[in-house]
């Protein structure tokens, strides 16, 4: 079959390079993907909410399914098009309808969910200019530091984290002034919780799950978790800490209930499910939801996934999930992102990329490149993740740094010190 990868970040160039393994894969087009993914497929440039566009795509290369790497065509609505249209409606798309990805797309949705279900989340306070009092007083009962959330995207942009509470008020209220557009019309105040994150991924048919590989993300510039946020600096899976016995937690107090929950919601849900965690004292709780997979922990997680993909996005089509396998390799694999020097501030695009070829034992996933001529080019502040595996995360590690350290463009940075903190 032919399928059509939507997204052009390292996320969908893992996913391509994955698929693109698989036996049942006939052709594979990638829009609007990147120079690494079209080593893989074929690249076909359209915007990802360009869904007219996406239309003529599907029909045109006869596409039998459809895989959205990216929230923001999820929660506008791709697979509502694709089955409000008679052509289309047959064809699967891996990703939820509106309605589901609105666990992504309203943070105040997905906690009302949390609530509604028993699913261990902060205490919250969604507030908007019709209920601003209420809100700061809920904000006076907080211990600080306080956690304002934009309630719609902000491409990971939307959250505060501050420690004094005439700021937080003042930042509340610009918030809803419009900080984050609309984004931020409502905003969720959060009790702070205090302990370690990782990332768990499910994928299921809207009935029955499989749990991926874990994995720890690195979301800030700096060495030791300190600067500016990023998209993700590296990620690592397996996590240490995400043991037998704290996944059983996961599962039980978290999986389950939110799989359980979209079904007696009503909410038909074919896709990932991404569960942000954090453990405060070794008891999980959902920080958030996304409704794909993370970036860069795919580039990682993917490495571990023996089976074949396609296989099991046949179950989440059929909905026969159930009768799939899943095979999750021991070893461990990891991530390390090259950027743009002056990423996630101001930077360049356009530097030439050299010695791409001089990589060994490591696989490259392409975040943000593009093919100029002759020339593979950076295209984005996150450029390249170079992937590995080993018996441990450190071993890995070591693997990613060497290759990483081949790679020649101008003001190349990453960070030297993932899983420091492991
Ligand atoms: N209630 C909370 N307590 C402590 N830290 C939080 C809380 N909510 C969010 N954070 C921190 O802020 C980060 C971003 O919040 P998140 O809800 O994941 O938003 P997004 O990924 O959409 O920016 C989290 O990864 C976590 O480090
Ligand atoms: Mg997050």
């Amino acid at each position: 079959m032919n399928i059509l990868i939507i997204g052009s970040g390292g996320r969908e160039h893992a996913f391509a390079w994955k698929i693109s393994q698989s036996p049942k894969v006939g052709q594979l087009y990638i829009a609007p993907g990147n120079a690494g993914t079209a080593r893989y497929g074929t690249n076909i440039e359209v915007g990802v909410t360009d869904f007219p566009a996406i239309r003529n795509i599907v029909l045109e290369k006869k596409i039998s399914m459809v895989v959205v790497g990216p929230e923001v065509p999820l929660v506008e609505g791709i697979h509502d098009y694709f089955l409000a249209d008679k052509l289309l409606k047959s064809i699967p798309v891996i990703g939820p309808a509106s309605e589901g990805a609105r666990l992504e797309g309203s943070k105040d949705f997905a906690k009302q969910f949390m609530f509604r279900h028993g699913i261990p989340t902060a205490r919250y306070f969604s507030v908007t200019k019709d209920n601003l009092e209420q809100g700061i007083s809920f904000l006076q009962g907080l211990k600080a530091p306080y956690v304002l959330k934009a309630d719609g995207l902000a491409a990971g942009k939307g959250v505060l984290i501050i420690d004094d509470l005439d700021e937080a008020a003042r930042s509340v209220r610009e918030m809803l002034g419009g900080m984050f557009g609309q984004a931020s019309e409502t905003v969720v105040i959060e009790e702070f919780l205090s302990g370690i994150e990782c990332s768990v991924f499910v994928i299921t048919d809207g009935n029955k799950y499989k749990i991926l590989p874990v994995a720890k993300d690195y979301k800030r510039i700096g060495e030791g978790d300190t600067g500016l946020n990023t998209g993700g600096m590296g990620a690592i899976s397996p996590v240490p800490f995400a043991d037998e016995i704290y996944m059983k937690k996961v599962e039980e107090r978290i999986i389950i209930p939110t799989v359980q929950g979209l079904k007696s919601d009503g909410i038909e849900y074919k896709g990932f499910i991404f569960f942000g965690l954090i453990s405060v004292q070794s008891e999980p709780f959902v920080i958030e939801y996304n409704v794909r997979m993370g970036d860069p922990e795919t580039e990682a997680v993917i490495l571990r996934i023996k089976s074949d993909l396609v296989d099991l996005f046949e179950g989440v089509a059929n909905g026969n999930l159930a009768e799939r396998e899943l095979v999750i390799d021991t070893d461990a694999a990891v991530a390390v992102m090259l950027v743009a020097g002056g990423y996630p501030g101001d930077y360049q695009k356009g530097a030439v990329i050299s010695d791409l070829d001089k990589i060994s034992g490591s696989i490259l996933f392409h975040a943000g490149t593009k093919i100029l001529g002759e020339d593979v080019v950076t295209n984005g502040g996150r450029v390249l993740a170079v992937c590995s595996k080993g018996k441990n995360f450190k071993e890995a590690l070591e693997l990613s740094y060497l290759n990483a350290s081949k790679i020649q463009y101008k003001d190349k940075f990453c960070r030297s010190d993932l899983g420091f903190d492991l």
